[in-house]
């Protein structure tokens, strides 16, 4: 692999890049330690003992590789981790590397021990993996200054870091860069009663009264995603402040979620459309992916990966090796008389 370096590094799209899809105000609602972080049981006991070890033998930490639905913290898990092990994190993503000498700057900026987190993973342009390969092994890069027989291969050793991927789609990356990682978790949607803590303490930081089954409502009705449920917990204080007393019970919090067509199990305006959809066009389904999307006019990736996990979480929506088929939980939740799966003609 040919590593151009001769390109100016383009610093614009590498700060560019530290204001990620997580907005800004996440930012004061997230735990900075283990103890803090609610929820992920399994990542987080594994995590512990990875760390402690680490950090017993002196040792940068082995790569990791986050992988579930958006919204689930993986960025916020990237920053826990580095909190713990006492080390900065930079962070980058996939499509803002658009250039190998993007890469290879990050990493020449690293020092000992750093955490390098690339949000996306997936969607980096794979002639630039052959980059992170003998990065993540060795710690090491080759890189060819100039062109044609003038050109000059220069090996530059870097520092011992972690490298920390994200992705919403662990399916989508190539064996060799999967391999590579040492550690691979999935996180998986929150429970209700997890997304209540969460929310209580969020109501703490921004100083929100709430009482215990305000929260669970807002809980329950997150979609098992905790960007979800703060972000809801901001719209329901708005409400509670102008509408009622500025407290959040379950009451306030019902009639706040419900005026924004959030309903009683979280689905949202967009979810209930993709079932109507396939209940109204397709009879119940089955329905391709890709035809779907086109008949509601969203990315299919958007469906797969934002709107789909909780529905099939939830038991509203099947995947058949024929395409996505809607439950009769589905059509009773919709208000709707079940009228069976639509006949296949074989
Ligand atoms: N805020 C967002 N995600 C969180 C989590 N997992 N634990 C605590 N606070 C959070």
């Amino acid at each position: 692999m040919s590593i151009n370096f001769s390109d100016e590094v383009n610093d614009e799209i590498i700060t560019t890049t530290a204001s990620l899809p997580e907005d800004n105000a996440e930012g004061s609602l997230r735990p900075k330690t283990i103890r803090e972080y609610i929820g992920q049981e399994k990542a987080k006991d594994n995590l512990s003992v990875f760390i402690n070890a680490a950090k017993l033998r002196g040792e940068s930490l082995d790569h990791v590789l986050l992988f579930g639905p958006p919204g689930l913290g993986k960025t916020t898990l990237a920053a826990v981790i580095a909190n713990e092990m006492g080390v900065n994190m930079r962070i980058t993503s996939g499509p803002a590397i658009e250039k190998p000498g993007d890469l290879v700057a990050m990493l020449t900026n690293l020092n000992e021990g750093d955490i390098l987190f690339v949000d996306e993973i997936h969607r980096l342009n794979r002639a630039y993996e052959e980059i992170l390969y003998p990065a993540m092994e060795d710690y090491a890069i080759d890189i060819i200054l100039g062109k044609g027989p003038s050109a000059n291969s220069i090996h530059l050793d870097l520092p011992r870091f972690t490298l920390i991927g994200a992705t919403t789609r662990s399916g989508q990356l190539t064996a060799p860069l999967r391999d590579r990682f040492g550690v691979s978790l999935r996180l998986e949607l929150y429970s209700p009663e997890e997304l209540q803590r969460i929310v209580i303490r969020s109501a703490g930081i921004l100083n929100v009264e709430i009482v215990p089954e305000g929260a669970y409502e807002i809980a329950s009705r997150s979609r098992g995603t905790p960007r979800i449920a703060n972000r809801l917990l901001r719209r329901v204080r708005d409400y509670a402040q102008v509408r009622a007393n500025g407290v959040i019970t379950r009451e306030v919090a019902d009639k706040a979620l419900s005026s924004l067509e959030v309903d009683k199990l979280g689905l949202d305006a967009l979810d209930r459309r993709m079932l109507r959809s396939i209940i109204d066009f397709y009879g119940g389904g089955p329905v391709g992916l890709e035809t779907l999307a086109a008949t509601i006019n969203e990315e299919a990736v958007t469906l797969e990966d934002v709107y789909e996990p909780y529905l099939l979480q939830r038991g509203f929506l099947t995947r058949t090796p024929r395409g996505r088929c809607v439950t009769r939980k589905a059509y009773e939740h919709l208000g709707l008389e079940y009228a069976g799966q639509q006949q296949l003609e074989l």
